[in-house]
């Protein structure tokens, strides 16, 4: 370890602990969970490192699948990957200063913390072990570090939400998965709203954009294949252009991998991971065996792993494709075949469309756990975290069977309070008619996909961009025309119309519960916790009279829970008035209004000229109020 780092380093003291409950019979306390959300193996697979986000630790597990320790992290961990030489894990953490943790594998002693950006996630390593790169979700941005001095080199802009990321294995690009589609969502086209994989030149840090098909959004996992061909990614792809009336023929959120061909950098194509009748919802992660024949992808929604004949999968395209690439699309409806193969897909074009694409060429497994998340393949055994069980799934390839091998209890079995619960049905896609989608498909991390749905709650053809859950319940009415009394009303219509599907009250209680204890990330336009000089300015202006922000708005909520007329009606809408939302964290649930027609805030204010201030206030002033709202 580098002198330099150490002295920086060593001002923060760390507990390492011997877990308690290794030994001990006490069981655990209701509220008290790991909250395993990845998994790292060591180079000679006897060992295994688990994340668990909610204790906020880093555990060791033993060739035995026995927690040998427990070590602090100094924040709820996000993501992890083992360095080339197999000495060192690098943990990100996840807060307004986030922070990359180096964990000496042998002494398990943390070694050093390297300060990164807001809500660190998603390392990589380069394949010499000489750079670190870190996903800085809500600052939109890539942090490439020299992990041996623990300075950051430089900070590449990303699109929407960066989330993970994987590099090359020569090391010349870095591939960063955007978890959200930026810009405005009223758009419908072929080439509409989508989220983009930026991919990065580490030589010159020159970003790049590949475009994802219409509809892709929540994309959470990435990796690049042993032979550095390929580009896998796992998200959602949502059919938002369509009515929501076709649940069972998914025509809502359908649930994919999409390719892309590295050496092109462009999409190969996206193929399906559902079936006819049976939703793979919510895949979180994706893993390459090391001969780089199959494909592995966790499924936080169905609790299953899909295991992928990934050469199999490409020969597959490539027939249809030869020498092309994409023009895949989702404007075609998608083939509800009854009959497996009874519409094999034409042409490429179809491939997105095409619920049987990977027929004969996938096994799903069930997994004994609730809540997959992050996943890795360690010889023939591929360990997935599961989030709501405080375990890990084993599965071996090996064998060949459709169920796992094995599950490793990282703790004692959870006591589930009612909030937990709820949680975890939030993000169940069992609460669904064939568990095509969780109420997390649409709002992840009880947020928003940044698209726009055209739900039947108030007639069909005027489509409403999806509102956060963050404060549903203290500000009734809810959905943007104020169709439903409350949160509460309208946990029980998302259960009963979106899911089709009947649950008991106690389910929707839980839910509520879940909904109303969610807290606001701090905004990345705060500095240090405070309104920078420019927010306070934007602050006087806001609650001035004279500009009339904080009539409609007013603190602490920033809604009068009323319904305006603000000249947003568009053309589709039967009405002109809508409900006042709270703009606290409004700067992560872009885009803006009912109908998510402005991509930014600022548009909102200058070419929406929402809350008539473009002839009252000067550019700087329009700015200074933005960075205020940015910042709540
Ligand atoms: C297909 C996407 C989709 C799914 C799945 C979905 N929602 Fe929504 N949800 C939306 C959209 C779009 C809105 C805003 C609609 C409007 O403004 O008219 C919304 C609004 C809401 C609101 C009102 C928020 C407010 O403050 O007005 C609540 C509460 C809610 N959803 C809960 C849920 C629950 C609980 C589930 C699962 C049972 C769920 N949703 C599943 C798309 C979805
Ligand atoms: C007359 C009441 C009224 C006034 C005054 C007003 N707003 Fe609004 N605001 C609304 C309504 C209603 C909406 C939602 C309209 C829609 O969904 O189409 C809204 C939406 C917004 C949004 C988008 C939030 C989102 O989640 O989409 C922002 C940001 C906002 N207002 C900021 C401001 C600022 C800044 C001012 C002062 C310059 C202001 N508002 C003045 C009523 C008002």
């Amino acid at each position: 370890m580098n002198d330099v780092l150490v002295k920086t380093v060593f001002l923060t003291v760390f507990r390492t602990a011997i877990v308690g409950w290794v030994g001990i019979a006490s069981a655990q306390q209701p509220g008290e969970y790991l909250g395993p959300c990845g998994v790292a193996a060591s180079k000679d697979g006897r060992s295994l490192f688990v994340i668990n986000a909610d204790a906020r630790s880093l555990a060791l597990v033993d060739a035995g699948g026995k927690v040998t320790r427990a070590v602090d992290m100094p924040a709820r961990p996000t993501g992890l990957v083992l360095g080339p030489d197999g000495t060192t894990l690098y943990i990100t953490c996840a807060a307004p200063r986030g922070t990359v943790c180096l964990l000496d594998v042998n002494s398990a002693k943390v070694t050093g913390i390297i300060p990164a950006g807001h809500w660190a996630t998603g390392p990589a390593v380069s394949p010499d072990g000489r750079r670190l790169y870190v996903c800085n979700r809500f600052d939109n941005d890539v942090s490439i570090i020299d992990p041996r001095s623990g300075k950051e080199l430089a900070r590449v802009p990303a699109s929407r939400e960066p989330i993970a990321s994987a590099v090359t294995p020569d090391g010349k690009l870095l591939f960063v998965a955007n978890h959200l589609p930026a810009g405005r969502a009223d758009r419908y086209g072929v080439a509409a709203v989508a989220s983009v994989v930026t991919v990065i030149d580490t030589e010159t840090r020159r970003p790049s954009t590949i475009h994802l098909i219409t509809g892709s959004s929540s994309v959470r996992g990435i990796c690049v294949s042993p032979d550095g061909k390929y580009a896998y990614l796992v998200h959602i792809l949502a059919r938002y252009h369509l009515p929501t009336i076709q649940l069972e023929r998914g025509w809502m959120n359908t649930n994919a991998i999409s390719i892309i061909d590295v050496a092109a950098r462009k999409l190969v194509n996206t193929v399906l991971l559902d079936e006819p009748g049976r939703g793979a919802a919510n895949p979180w992660d994706v893993a390459c065996t090391p001969d780089g024949k199959t494909v592995c992808v966790s499924h936080a929604g169905t609790h299953e792993l899909s295991v992928i004949d990934a050469a199999g999968m490409l020969k597959k395209l490539q027939a249809m494709q030869p020498g092309g690439f994409s023009n895949a699309s989702i404007y075609g409806e998608p083939y509800y075949d009854y009959e497996y193969g009874a519409y094999p897909p034409a042409t490429s074009a179809d491939v997105a469309n095409t619920l049987s694409f990977l027929k004969g060429l996938r096994r799903r497994i069930k997994l004994t756990g609730n809540g997959a998340r992050g996943l890795t393949v360690s010889g023939s055994k591929v360990y997935v975290a599961e989030y709501f069980s405080d375990s890990l799934a084993v599965v071996d390839l090996a064998a060949g069977k459709d169920k796992p091998a094995g599950s490793i209890a990282l703790g004692p079995k959870p006591v589930l309070t009612v909030r937990r619960k709820g949680q975890m049905y939030f993000n169940d896609a069992a609460f669904c008619h064939e568990q095509w989608q969780s109420c997390a498909s649409c709002h992840p991390d009880g947020r928003v996909d940044g698209l726009n749905w055209d739900l039947l709650n108030d007639g069909t053809d005027n489509p409403k961009n999806v509102r956060s859950m963050l404060l549903a319940h203290k500000t009734p009415p809810a959905m943007a025309g104020g169709v439903r009394p409350d949160a509460e009303t309208a946990v029980r219509s998302g259960i009963e119309h979106i899911q089709l599907c009947t649950r008991p009250d106690e389910d929707a209680k839980a839910i509520d519960e879940y909904l109303r204890t969610l807290q606001p990330v701090p905004s990345p336009h705060l500095v240090d916790g405070q309104l920078s000089p420019a927010a306070e300015r934007g602050k006087k202006l806001f609650f001035d009279e004279k500009v009339g922000c904080a009539k409609c708005h007013p603190a602490p909520l920033y809604t009068d829970l009323l319904q305006h007329d603000v000249g947003s009606k568009g053309p589709t809408d039967r009405r002109a008035d809508f409900d006042t939302p709270t703009l606290i964290e409004v700067w992560r649930t872009a885009p803006y209004m009912h109908d998510g027609h402005y991509a930014t805030i600022k548009e909102l204010l200058t070419t929406g000229n929402h809350g008539k201030i473009a002839d009252k206030l000067d550019n700087q002033q329009i700015d200074d109020l933005v960075e205020f709202v940015l910042s709540l």
